[in-house]
């Protein structure tokens, strides 16, 4: 797998191109509808037990590379529980959405995003991944009683502090009693500032690796 050294892992971040007559406009990750035209690669996932190759876009994370984040967080949070209702919380093209489900085959997978063009890409790359228990999806499309028995994130955290918090106060008062979420942030990006604040928050949080500038959170339910 191919990660270029020299640029930082989440450089797609923020996308170049400007979206056709939005001057002063920037185009985001996270933008809806991105207006940056189309242009797709194959990239392999490659991490343990789990090989598949997925479509990425433009105008979508990680249209690159596989993020070494993603690749963090596949590599060393624990295995996910076979059964049940599992998160990909941002689900960009469906790098995690999909590990998870070729590694719990009965369990249900919901990939959500706010970035239509990422969630039509899930869609197609659990298809060609026979992966049919991914379901990708608008938050708002999720069934308000579901609860999860995991949660899986490469958190937005370009979406600035505030935003992250309402994310994060919106999804994980929804794991399942003893369930966990295991997200991953880049150090640099405030990582460590994020632990504390869940623990400010009442969750139990648990700094499980850090890896190449990356920390792997595990997050227990509010006390
Ligand atoms: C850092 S990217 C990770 C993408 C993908 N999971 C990966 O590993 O390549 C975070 C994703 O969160 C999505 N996102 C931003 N705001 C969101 C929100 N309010 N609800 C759900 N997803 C959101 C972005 O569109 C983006 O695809």
């Amino acid at each position: 797998m191919s990660i270029p050294k020299n640029r930082p892992p989440q450089a797609t971040s923020t996308l170049r191109s400007r979206p056709a007559g939005g001057a002063g406009k920037r185009a985001h990750y996270f933008d809806p509808v991105p207006e940056v035209e189309s242009k797709r690669r194959t990239l392999r996932l490659r991490t343990g037990d789990v090989a598949a190759e997925l479509q990425a876009d433009r105008g979508v994370f990680g249209s690159r590379a596989i993020d070494l984040g993603t690749l963090t967080l596949l590599k060393e949070a624990p295995l996910p529980p076979a059964e049940g209702e599992l998160l990909d919380l941002g689900s960009g093209y469906g790098p995690i959405a999909i590990a998870l489900a070729r590694r719990s085959p009965a369990a249900r997978v919901w990939a959500v995003d706010v970035n239509e063009r990422a969630l039509e890409l899930t869609r197609a790359n659990a298809a060609t991944a026979r992966t049919p228990n991914v379901v990708a999806c608008l938050p708002d499309e999720v069934p308000a009683h579901l609860r999860f028995a995991a949660i899986y994130s490469n958190p937005p955290v370009r979406v600035g502090k505030a935003a992250l918090h309402d994310l994060l106060q919106r999804w994980l008062p929804r794991l399942a009693p003893g369930a966990q979420a295991y997200l991953v942030v880049q150090r640099n990006l405030g990582a460590d500032s994020l632990a504390t604040w869940l623990e400010a928050q009442g969750y139990r949080v648990q700094r499980l690796k850090s890896k190449k500038g990356y920390r792997v959170l595990s997050v227990g339910g509010a006390e």
